[in-house]
């Protein structure tokens, strides 16, 4: 259990909180590239600090204070140029390092003067990276963007979904190192939704254990019908640091956008069998998936993600920590919080806090504990799926974890994987097997 200022303490994201001190020293995913392509500016709420994401003419990307500095007009509404964007209210400039390039009206009436070397606006690095708009907001100099291994795979359909959380990102988190919760919020939870009510129950859980690598925790588990040679024990799934979930092939970070509010990034990546290589993205597929059921008005249960939503908004927009009564399966739920607390002292003394990456050789792959990592770099063929040797997450016949795909992005996807020779083959096998016996 813990006291009401330890509970504060891991929540607050503003600047000169504990957390949002820590959270600074870390480049954050907040979008996906491809938004900017439809319309170059847009409005980013990102630990508790209101900016504007664009892209200018040149390409150049920037990040700055939703505010124009002149008298505060709404900089999501200003326009983009050869260089920076232009507030829509007076025309002031702005270029990506914060400058201020350009005063119409105060340039005509006093061109010797030099107010605007007098101004500037809040800026912050920006990047993209894997198909993601990534922002980082503490004190310079910057560390690199993780370059993650898997962003470095080829011949995958990667796909990012994005959903805005009504609740604080710790309890998100929280649920990134949260093993037994798989049992019972998707498995048993999941059958009930299905009406199976009468079946086998899932596999329990039997032993879990966690441990801390550079980059987070591995957790790791044996179920019943499972041994400890088996890589959910060797391996694991990983919480990644600072406010991540990897799965193997799939994060999902926790990004806060305020105190209250979270948003859900996911990063998706599908091997394409090789019958369909060379496989090459233009452009990486991006959604918002929906929260609400809006015939019922309830959180949507269909999904993998949508399941941990209904988990994370039902602790409350808060979760009371006070009020808690943990047990062994929080094992890894208290040691985070432990190290998420350290790491943030590190950062209140001066010092530079856990998984921060700055060497560019280092940064070339930064490898992560994969399950099944090889199978991802070997790939697969069209006979392996109809023969049912890469079945189940390894060639997926539909998007499992968030309701709401959209009906273009199912349509790339079943191309990308050849999904529709996959079922002329099986209906093929299944009618001879009909017919032989
Ligand atoms: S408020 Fe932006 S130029 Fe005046
Ligand atoms: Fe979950």
């Amino acid at each position: 259990m813990l006291k009401p200022e330890q509970n504060r303490a891991l929540m607050e994201v503003g600047p000169g909180t504990l957390m949002g001190e820590l959270l600074r020293r870390y480049w954050l995913p907040f979008g996906a590239v491809g938004e900017l392509d439809k319309q170059a500016t847009r409005p980013v709420r990102l630990l508790g600090e209101d900016l504007v994401v664009y892209k200018d003419l040149s390409g150049n990307l920037g990040l700055v204070d939703r505010h124009c500095p002149h008298r505060r007009a709404d900089l999501s509404y200003g326009w983009v140029e050869e260089c920076g964007l232009r507030c829509n209210y007076h025309g002031w400039k702005f270029d990506h390092t914060g400058a201020c390039v350009h005063q119409p009206f105060e340039q005509v009436a006093h061109p010797d003067a030099r107010f605007k070397e007098r101004i500037t606006i809040k800026s912050y690095p920006v990047q993209a990276h894997a198909g993601l708009l990534w922002a980082y907001l503490g004190p310079p100099p910057a560390p690199l963007v993780p370059n993650w291994d898997p962003f470095t795979w080829g011949n995958g359909f990667v796909q990012i979904v994005m959903t805005e959380i009504p609740c604080n990102w710790f309890q998100c988190q929280e649920n990134s190192i949260d093993p037994v919760h798989f049992e019972w919020l998707h498995d048993s939870w999941g059958m009930r939704l299905r009406g199976q009510l009468d079946g086998p129950t899932p596999p329990a859980h039997l032993r879990i254990r966690f441990n801390e690598f550079d980059y987070g925790f591995q957790y790791q588990r044996v179920r019943e019908g499972q041994s400890e040679e088996d890589e959910l024990w060797t391996v694991g799934r990983v919480c990644l640091w600072p406010n991540c979930l990897f799965t193997g092939n799939h994060f999902e970070w926790r990004v806060p956008v305020d105190d209250t509010t979270t948003l859900s990034v996911g990063w998706f990546f599908d091997r394409v069998p090789e019958e369909m290589e060379p496989f090459r993205q233009e452009r990486i597929p991006w959604w918002y998936g929906p929260l609400t059921d809006t015939k019922t008005g309830r959180w949507l249960d269909s999904h993998v993600m949508n399941q941990d939503f209904v988990a994370w908004v039902g602790q409350g927009t808060q979760a009371d920590r006070t009020q808690e009564h943990l047990g062994e399966s929080d094992r890894g739920v208290i040691l985070m919080r432990r190290r998420m607390l350290e790491e943030a002292e590190v950062v209140r003394q001066g010092g530079e806090p856990k998984a921060v990456i700055r060497d560019p050789a280092a940064n070339k792959r930064v490898e992560l504990p994969i399950i099944d990592r090889d199978f991802f770099l070997a790939g697969y063929s069209i006979t392996d799926v109809v023969e049912g040797r890469a079945r189940g997450p390894r060639y997926a016949r539909n998007f499992v974890f968030q309701a709401g795909q959209p009906e273009e992005i199912t349509r790339e996807y079943r191309a990308a994987m050849g999904m529709d020779r996959v079922e002329q083959l099986e209906l093929a096998a299944r009618s001879t097997n009909g017919t032989s016996q």
